[in-house]
């Protein structure tokens, strides 16, 4: 039986109060937080970075921390998300001119590294350095916003991804990030998926512990 694990974006969270959001949503169920980090120069929007990562772990935050960068230049960031306590690093290659030397890097501070495909990237980025990755990441929205809906070919992308991975032999986790949500997560599971972010599907309900509980169980079911 596999082991998925639900990624609350905290992107669509209550800004001003998300120590409690984040608490609230892993007391609810959740197996990560994942955090959007955008840059407004690889992608049109404006986010969280460094020390709100920190805040988070001084506020008391244990689960693992998806760091998903949408920042470009990548290399000059990775060090401070890895000493605010990012578990996870994710980045895109188009953003990083040299692939394989920001997945050491990111490795180098003890972090998982991961790979995030745009819908149009073709998973060939991955392919010679598979020994290297955690986490392939596919977007299954143009990344920058919250809220948008799920671009359906992502499911071939994803049994395209699921069959590289198990044929590499390696322990690789699959993502998929933008317009998961109850109504299809079953079938973003059977294309191969084993980690779901979710961002409106879990925050932009009334904003209570329980609601997230509600969703979160019926995803996982
Ligand atoms: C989009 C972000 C996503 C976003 C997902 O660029 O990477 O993580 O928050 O939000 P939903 O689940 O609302 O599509
Ligand atoms: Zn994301």
């Amino acid at each position: 039986k596999k082991d998925f694990w639900i990624a609350p974006s905290i992107l669509s969270a209550d800004m001003a109060k998300l120590g409690q959001e984040v608490d609230n949503a892993m007391s609810a169920g959740a197996d990560i937080v994942h955090f959007d980090v955008m840059d407004n120069h690889y992608v049109p929007n404006l986010t969280i970075g460094p020390l709100v990562c920190k805040g988070l772990r001084d506020h008391g935050v244990t689960n693992p921390i998806d760091v998903h960068l949408m920042v470009s230049p990548v290399d000059r960031i990775v060090g401070d998300f890895a000493e605010a306590g990012a578990s996870f690093i994710t980045f895109h290659p188009e953003a990083s001119p040299h692939v394989d030397r920001t997945l050491g890097l990111i490795k180098s501070y003890g972090c998982k590294a991961g790979l995030v495909f745009n819908p149009a990237t073709p998973l060939d980025h991955a392919k010679y350095v598979l020994d290297k990755v955690d986490i392939i990441l596919l977007m299954s929205v143009n990344p920058g916003f919250g809220g948008q809906s799920f671009i359906p070919s992502t499911l071939d992308k994803l049994r395209e991804a699921r069959k590289m991975i198990d044929e590499s032999g390696y322990d690789i986790r699959l993502e998929v990030d933008g317009g998961c949500g109850v109504a299809n997560i079953k079938e973003i599971a059977e294309a191969g998926a084993d980690m779901f972010v979710a961002g409106s599907a879990i925050f932009n309900n009334p904003r209570t512990e329980e609601n997230y509980k509600e969703t979160i169980d019926k995803m996982r079911s």
